[in-house]
């Protein structure tokens, strides 16, 4: 029983002595303070990187405005973002037209919002339900009413025009028009951001639809396998960004920036024989 005690006190003997050599080898040496720079400055490299440290995109402050509602619904073709179908597109009935502020002439295509009825307890729902909906479309100002007849989407007001079966969830569409709360939400899509090309070799035209996270794109890289270096694609209108580069005859990549900033690079997401009119699937934001 005597000698696990005596070994114990040997150790600590041991340590006693080893002790101020730990304490100067613990001291930072030059290499060590290489080590630590160059940690650093991985680090601040790592922050530059906005995909790797970006935060997702997080709903925004509950604001006020106004919705009515338009007849009609899974009908909706076209409209100011260009989005073909948008029904068929996944974006459903749950649309909206924005008013030229909230429009930013298509620069809120693809956003998505919460709404919910405000201050209306003669017409909201019980409960106080709220929806989402995807800004697919403008509601244009009809600067020959006024603001607060029927001039509902003129400057500088915010409001929303909603189709009618989807109104209705939040409210009497006896209504016409009520007081509405909404906020920006992050959107939630199905599968990759879709990428139709139109146009015509002379002029090339992409539609970016069904964008997730902040959903509304600010930015369109476009880059070859072969010649086309990234470059720069411009907003023609709603989702359809255009460029005179030419990108017939190469595989081609797409980064996609949107208003919060996130990019989203989708690599070789077209054959090197793509065809105008087709829709590729790349890459989404989470
Ligand atoms: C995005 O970046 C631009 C320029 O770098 C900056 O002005 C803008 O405030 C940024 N927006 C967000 C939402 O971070």
């Amino acid at each position: 029983m005597a000698s696990p005690s005596k070994a114990i006190i040997a150790t600590l003997l041991l340590l006693a002595i080893a002790l101020p050599d730990c304490q100067a080898k613990s001291r930072p040496s030059f290499s060590g303070k290489l080590a630590i720079h160059h940690a650093i400055g991985r680090q601040a490299h790592h922050i530059e990187l906005p995909k790797h440290h970006r935060p997702k995109f997080h709903p925004g402050p509950w604001k006020n405005a106004h919705a009515t509602f338009y007849e009609g619904g899974s009908g909706t073709f076209g409209g100011a973002c260009n989005y073909k179908d948008v029904a068929g597109q996944g974006y459903g009935m749950n649309t909206a037209a924005l008013s030229s502020v909230l429009f930013q002439n298509g620069q809120a295509c693809g956003a998505c919002f919460e709404i919910k009825c405000a201050n209306s307890p003669q017409w909201c729902k019980l409960g106080q339900p709220s929806l989402k909906v995807t800004a697919t479309d403008h509601c244009p100002p009809n600067p020959s009413l006024p603001n607060d007849n029927g001039g509902w989407c003129n400057v500088p007001l915010e409001h929303f025009d909603i189709a009618k079966p989807v109104f209705s969830q939040l409210a009497e569409y006896k209504a016409g028009i009520i007081p509405i709360q909404y906020r920006r939400i992050p959107c939630e899509k199905q599968g990759g951001i879709r990428f139709t090309i139109t146009g015509n070799p002379w002029f090339y035209q992409v539609i970016v639809w069904n964008v997730g996270g902040a959903g509304d794109v600010i930015g369109v890289q476009v880059k070859g396998d072969d010649k086309l270096k990234w470059t720069q694609m411009e907003r023609d209108w709603g989702s359809t960004w255009k460029t005179s580069a030419i990108l017939v005859g190469e595989s081609l990549s797409f980064r996609v920036r949107a208003s919060d900033n996130r990019s989203s690079t989708s690599w070789h997401v077209t054959p090197k024989n793509w065809q105008f009119g087709q829709t590729f699937e790349g890459k989404n934001f989470k």
